[in-house]
């Protein structure tokens, strides 16, 4: 299973003093050099941390591939078209949010997603939405043009262990629906290093994206190794 790493946080430590430190690209290297495979980013509408530049510096520079977050909006069409990333993710966004917080409702906004996917393809940018444990939601995704689902794995994560069965359950149905219809089928949200590995057991699913846990060890054991420990768990 291959490993994405999310840096939003190393630019969420340089916002912090609006500073030229750390830079995304530097970490975005050491990521790729231990063995992530492709680098994401959520270039939000507030900027909150990921910045316009960091989308540009990072095309030009890393190996791997570039996965751009971002909501179905004309404005954030328009900078993936400029940027062309090798794949955009569609994400709900909210003003007020701490972090993402659940999967895009993609029936709801099914015209929005589908021009969203209309621009993208002349540029040649996949696209990937990330949604919750729903069928109707697959669906929608495939109907819309989607290449690949990225399955919200937060509600698994936050749930007591009791319950992280269930929510698994619901992460193996939503992968073999999506991979039955020929989506791609990528996970992530709140995965660490202990609750990853039931889902590295799961079929169809082919890349996650990992960001807090990743960036929260790498602050004490240093970033090589942390992605270097989490690659080596994405082994099957
Ligand atoms: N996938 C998506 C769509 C996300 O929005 C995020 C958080 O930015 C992640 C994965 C990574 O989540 P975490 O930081 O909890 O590992």
């Amino acid at each position: 299973m291959r490993l994405g790493v999310n840096i939003d946080h190393i630019a969420t430590i340089r916002q912090a003093r609006k500073a030229r430190e750390p830079e995304p690209v530097a970490a975005a290297l050491i990521a790729e050099l231990a063995g992530a495979e492709s680098i994401t980013v959520h270039l939000r509408g507030d900027r909150r941390h990921i910045q316009d530049r960091d989308v540009d510096l990072l095309r030009q520079t890393i190996g791997t591939r570039l996965n751009i977050e971002m909501a179905a909006t004309p404005e954030m069409v328009a900078i993936a078209s400029r940027v062309k990333p090798w794949q955009v993710t569609l994400v709900p966004e909210r003003p007020e949010e701490v972090t993402t917080t659940g999967g895009l409702d993609v029936v709801q906004h099914a015209s929005a997603v589908r021009a969203t996917v209309s621009a993208c393809r002349p540029a040649g940018i996949r696209v990937s939405i990330f949604i919750d444990t729903i069928p109707a939601q697959v669906e929608a995704s495939q109907l819309a043009g989607a290449d690949a689902i990225e399955i919200n794995t937060g509600p698994y994560a936050d749930a007591p262990d009791a319950a992280k069965p269930l929510q698994l359950g619901l992460i193996r149905e939503t992968a073999e629906r999506a991979a039955a219809l020929g989506l791609d089928v990528l996970a992530g949200h709140g995965l660490n290093y202990i609750n990853v590995q039931p889902i590295v057991a799961l079929p169809h699913i082919i890349e996650l994206n990992i960001g807090h846990s990743i960036i929260a060890r790498a602050a004490l054991v240093g970033l090589d190794r942390s992605v270097r420990e989490m690659v080596a768990l994405l082994q099957r």
